[in-house]
């Protein structure tokens, strides 16, 4: 497909430092590495849409330092378009993540010149997104300003991709023009004003979200897959095996394949879905953000070790509310 996908969102430069474990609080750990990594959830998306083999251009903003430098030269030699990302006086976006040994995360953000795109950096864009085959936006640059492409985007009926991170309540209006909300166990908690959802209860909490206003709502839950509902549609994936390296990233390169999936691939909503796990796995198999997100080669080989592992007939399991079909491919229909 020709038309472009539109990203509007983050740029970090991610510091990121190996620990053994993650700090409690009051703690002091040495850290046994540290590694400066391009990341920012938007530009993840948007390398990891491009590494998939979509054509993509990015709106947000760098500072005016070096990180800036190099990440706008990242973005550009993965294949991003980046001449609607401003150059801003001042800081670039930082992301301060600790690994530990475990694979697990924590992350802290100072939003530098993410913090600066403002509404007339949105407007002046407005082109590239109305004439975009899909927006996708993240939650780390103001607020105001996402709500703006969102309005762009259903005035030319472009779809909308909101992965809600970090999580943000979103008004009724906004969230009525938003096609696919896409958000882990603990966005959908702060999204539902609850408890964060289990693995066994993703599809009612996902059901939850839809009720909020959006078409879809879609739950990635690590380990356990993720989970999708929609107007009389309800699905669970199973996550691919493999062996975790560091997660960080792996939400993203999930959105970056459910949307190259269902917009440029024109796969159903399940297949996305399956597409968006195996991305989502291969980014925990490497270390950082954008080094981690995957070629259509590494989705695709993830994919057929899982369809080989789970066999080529279908198998009844139980699901909450009925009978539940688990395909081939490992999808459950709910
Ligand atoms: O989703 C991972 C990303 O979150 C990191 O790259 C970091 O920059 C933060 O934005």
């Amino acid at each position: 497909m020709a038309e472009p996908l539109c990203v509007l969102g983050s740029v970090n430069m991610d510091i990121v430092l190996r620990v053994p474990r993650l700090p409690q609080r009051g703690e002091t750990l040495h850290c046994s590495e540290i590694a400066h990594i391009p990341g920012g959830k938007g530009a993840n998306q948007a390398v990891g849409a491009a590494r998939l083999g979509m054509k993509v251009h990015m709106i947000g903003a760098v500072g005016s330092d070096e990180h800036g430098t190099t990440l706008l030269r990242g973005l550009a030699a993965n294949g991003v378009g980046t001449k609607a990302i401003a150059r801003l006086e001042g800081n670039s976006g930082l992301a301060f993540i600790n690994v530990d040994e475990q694979a697990n995360n924590t992350i802290v953000l100072a939003g530098g010149a993410n913090q600066k795109v403002t509404l007339p950096i949105v407007e002046q864009h407005g082109d590239l997104i109305e004439q975009s085959a899909a927006l996708l936006v993240q939650l780390e640059i103001p607020l105001d300003s996402v709500v703006r492409g969102i309005e762009l985007a259903n005035q030319s009926r472009v779809p909308v991709f909101v992965n809600a991170a970090p999580a943000y309540r979103l008004s009724e209006g906004v969230l009525a023009g938003v096609d696919y909300l896409i958000v882990n166990e603990t966005e959908a908690g702060v999204l539902l004003n609850g408890e964060m959802p289990t693995a066994n209860n993703a599809v009612d909490a996902a059901v939850a979200l839809c009720g909020l206003g959006v078409k879809h709502a879609i739950i990635t839950l690590g380990e356990h897959g993720a989970v999708l509902a929609g107007a009389n549609l309800r699905l669970r994936v199973p996550a691919c095996r493999v062996r975790v390296v560091d997660s960080t990233a792996a939400g993203d390169a999930f959105v970056a394949a459910f949307l190259v999936g269902t917009i440029r691939m024109r796969r159903g909503l399940e297949e996305a879905l399956q597409l968006g796990c195996a991305a989502g796995a291969a980014a925990c198999t490497v270390f950082g953000a954008q080094p981690s997100l995957p070629t259509l080669d590494r989705v695709n080989s993830l994919q057929r070790m899982r369809s080989d592992a789970s066999g080529t007939s279908s198998r009844r399991v139980q699901g909450k509310g009925g009978t539940t079909r688990e395909g081939r491919t490992g999808a459950v229909r709910v």
